[in-house]
């Protein structure tokens, strides 16, 4: 890769920014029991009478039910981070293990899915003011900014953790359930299904043999099932994270997994509005639905840490023309300026390759309090900006999906979301 290695300055705040996730991880416990004692604390300032009716009609003994489901995602996200050996340029400790975060040349193996984790050693991005999921106390948040490497200090207990980072943690969960559950099959149909027909259209007169040549990059690639699916579709692929809550838990699902139904976790616990009954709050999930590791073998699965831009940016001569296909699934509207997304992706196509699109137009920068800049285009704009840029766009379509939707709930998100495919002209 080319370009220059961060400054001094860069590493040690990606190292703090690490070491803030993992505390937040580990203090999950802690502050999600809090935030059920307060409703302990305001059942005890009713009058006798009302809190005698709310324990008749089980209210009150629901709060140990969820309690006890804390407990259980507690324990599920430290093993998560007791997992960190992927960033082995620990300042702090030295860290082993069966997977390494390795530098861009760097030597790497892999758990049972065989993916290669790389750490582009990129830097600091902006906090995004919208995601593009439902959130419990409707406070957007995006999954924000990632890279470099450290290992957790001793002290991490006392580190104090925010609410925005506590809410990306509890999304993650969610993400879990799109991405990794039977539940999120529905979801990952109408989403990923889409695209997955598109690449095996592009190359369907390729013999079966030679898929693996096929170089697939996967931009916010999330927890990583999309990559999996290309990967066990026969394709090579990379995905392309920046997020340190995604990195952590996509390098465990895929390379610390050993059976279906590993684990269970309780994502609907943490917020008690738009619920129709006690059994959709405290439904557990079983992840994974599948083995990560029982997966068609041949192909080269890589996941790169890193922001998008910085990564394979137009500076980044080694990436000119590397890509056959580039996913994007709701992805493109994290761009602050969407004309550098569009000239990078055409970048990485070689002549002819395909970029497949999925995803509303939720601009994640709109509105920001960071003072980072944010173009917001409308999806006729898009279109026509892709072609001047030297893209044909076809198949184009809108498919109503939702994105880490609870289907139970009395309140949903849905996005008429934008699709197609852009041929390299
Ligand atoms: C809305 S999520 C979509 C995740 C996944 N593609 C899916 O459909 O479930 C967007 C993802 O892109 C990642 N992301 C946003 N901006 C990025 C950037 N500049 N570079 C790399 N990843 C980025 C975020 O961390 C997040 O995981």
């Amino acid at each position: 890769m080319s370009g220059h290695g961060p400054s001094a300055e860069d590493v040690a705040e990606e190292q703090a920014h690490f070491r803030q996730v993992v505390t937040t991880f580990r203090q999950y416990r802690q502050y999600s029991l809090s935030a059920n004692t307060r409703r302990r604390k305001d059942f005890y300032s009713l009058p006798i009478p009302h809190q005698k009716l709310l324990k008749e009609i089980g209210w009150y003994q629901k709060l140990g039910d969820v309690d006890d489901a804390i407990l259980s995602n507690a324990d599920f996200l430290e093993e998560i981070v007791d997992n960190t050996e992927i960033f082995s340029g620990s300042v702090d400790e030295p860290v082993g293990g069966d997977a390494d975060m390795a530098g861009e040349h760097g030597d790497e193996h892999a758990g049972p899915a065989d993916a290669h984790f790389h750490d582009a050693h990129t830097h600091e991005h902006g906090s995004h003011a919208h995601s593009h999921g439902p959130h419990s106390h409707g406070h957007p948040h995006a999954h924000e900014r990632v890279v470099g490497s450290s290992s957790v200090p001793a002290h991490e207990h006392r580190q104090k953790v925010s609410e925005p980072d506590m809410d990306k943690l509890r999304s993650t969960l969610k993400q879990f359930v799109r991405d990794w559950s039977a539940e999120g099959q529905k979801e990952r149909d109408e989403t990923y299904g889409p695209i997955l027909d598109a690449l095996e259209e592009q190359f369907k007169d390729l013999p079966e043999e030679r898929r693996a040549d096929v170089q697939v990059l996967v931009p916010g690639a999330g927890l990583g099932r999309l990559t999996w699916e290309v990967i066990n579709r026969g394709f090579s692929c990379q995905g392309n994270e920046f997020s340190y809550f995604m990195l952590l838990s996509s390098f465990f699902i895929l390379n610390r997994t050993t059976a279906t139904n590993q684990w269970s976790i309780y994502p609907h616990i943490h917020s008690f509005s738009n619920l129709q009954n006690s059994a959709s709050l405290l439904q557990p999930v079983m992840i994974p639905d599948v083995i990560p590791g029982n997966r068609k073998p041949g192909p080269d699965f890589s996941q790169v840490a890193g922001d998008f831009e910085e990564v394979y940016g137009l500076r980044q001569e080694d990436q000119a023309q590397a890509w056959d296909a580039v996913l994007t699934c709701f992805f493109i509207d994290t761009a602050k300026n969407i004309v550098s997304y569009l000239e990078i992706l055409h970048h990485l196509l070689a002549p002819g390759g395909v970029w497949i699109n999925f995803g509303p137009l939720l601009w994640h920068f709109e509105n920001n309090h960071t003072k980072d800049i944010s173009i917001e285009l409308n999806l006729d704009e898009i279109k026509v900006l892709a072609e001047k840029i030297g893209f044909k766009i076809e198949k184009e379509k809108l498919v109503r999906t939702t994105y880490v939707g609870h289907p139970d709930s009395m309140l949903h998100h849905v996005y008429d979301c934008a699709f197609w495919t852009a041929t390299k002209i």
